[in-house]
């Protein structure tokens, strides 16, 4: 069997997975050599798989060698942070939090296309998404006629990876696969919701001003705008999502004004003379990332996708000359160094190694 289709999708999708799913995949040959030429091992691939961690990573079945591969094959529906816990926490309108149980996904289990007889999760949309402006009415009701994969008038419904399938009662089906519940949850589409990510960048510098080198990989550390997410307390890139008829590229603009920018220490004034830099700053966007995000919130028929740019300020005269503090509703902000040992909001360490690796920075 050839791997390497599995393996670039993989590294396409969900670049953490790779070596693990390198490392089992050389496990599988070796014990399958030994065995071919007569050698019992006193351990299966399972043992192994199991003391070495390897099982959490890749939380795969190891009833048999079988399974390995066909949970392999299927990898590239692996979308962890929606799976687990089993659980959806919503935070009601008074800030307590409520816990919804999701369906248990086997990760050989996630693609729609693998049988799955015991599969019924419930249902659930937060109350608030259902009476919302911004959100769609349910299914079926009078006068709500959506036109799936397509831009439908100002809303896009289109998905970055490609077309999603329909379930029996017209609800679009999540594109990575199951997730363990239905409904909406907090997400006010039906299939893909539209997010945009400003990954914005400086290099660490020291007092001398001359950028700070890892002692490890020898590299230069670079840093990026964090935000403390509300709703998890995560730390994130500072997206939102994109408003129905915005152009992407003006959402991470927007977003980025609306969340960091007006939490510098700049004074009116000082903001009101650097206008035009900042808005120059964001015309020299590298898009860097499009399509599915492995996000809390997502559910069987709506998920978070997103478009992550690149803004890098090479000479910290830009936009990387402001300090960032907590804004007044103490949502904290911050330059953040970066790093691989980073522990970001849904699958936002993925823009930021992307940012890493092309700057050629410590990761
Ligand atoms: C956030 C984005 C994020 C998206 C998907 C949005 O709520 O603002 O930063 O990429 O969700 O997780």
């Amino acid at each position: 069997m050839d791997l390497r289709p599995v393996l670039s999708v993989l590294s396409t999708h969900q670049p953490t997975y790779l070596p693990a799913c390198i490392t089992v995949s050389l496990l599988h040959w070796t014990f399958w050599l030994l065995g071919a030429i007569g050698w019992s091992s006193p351990w299966s691939i399972s043992t192994v798989c199991q003391r070495s961690d390897l099982l959490t990573v890749l939380d795969l079945d190891f009833d048999s060698t079988t399974s390995t591969m066909s949970a392999l094959r299927t990898a590239r529906y692996f979308h962890v942070k929606c799976r687990f816990p089993h659980e959806y926490r919503y935070k009601g309108p008074e800030g307590q939090i409520q816990r919804i149980v999701r369906q248990e996904v086997p990760a050989g289990q996630i693609a729609w296309d693998t049988p799955y007889d015991v599969y019924d999760p419930i249902s659930f949309t937060a109350p608030h998404v259902l009476t919302a402006p911004w959100a769609d009415p349910p299914i079926g009701q009078a006068g709500f006629h959506p036109r799936w994969n397509q831009r439908d008038g100002p809303v896009n419904r289109q998905s970055h990876e490609g077309v999603y399938l329909m379930s029996d009662q017209q609800a679009p089906l999540n594109i990575r696969g199951r997730t363990g519940l239905k409904g909406r949850g907090t997400l006010g589409r039906w299939g893909p919701n539209h997010a945009a990510d400003p990954v914005v960048t400086r290099w660490h510098r020291d007092s001398d001003g001359q950028r700070r080198i890892h002692p490890d990989s020898q590299k230069p550390v670079l840093q990026f705008v964090a935000i403390q997410r509300r709703d998890t307390g995560e730390w994130a890139t500072p997206g939102g999502m994109v408003d129905p008829g915005e152009l992407v590229s003006e959402t991470v603009k927007r977003e980025f004004m609306e969340e960091a920018m007006d939490s510098t220490q700049a004074t009116a004034q000082e903001k009101a003379a650097n206008f035009e830099m900042v808005r120059d700053f964001f015309t020299r966007g590298q898009e860097i990332y499009a399509g599915y995000v492995d996000d809390p919130r997502n559910t069987d028929q709506a998920w978070m996708e997103t478009v992550a740019f690149l803004f890098h300020d090479d000479t910290g005269s830009e936009v990387g000359q402001f300090e960032l503090k907590a804004g007044d509703d103490a949502q904290a902000l911050q330059w953040m160094d970066i790093s691989s040992d980073l522990n970001l909001y849904a699958s936002h360490i993925n823009f930021i190694q992307k940012a890493a690796e092309l700057q050629d920075a410590h990761w």
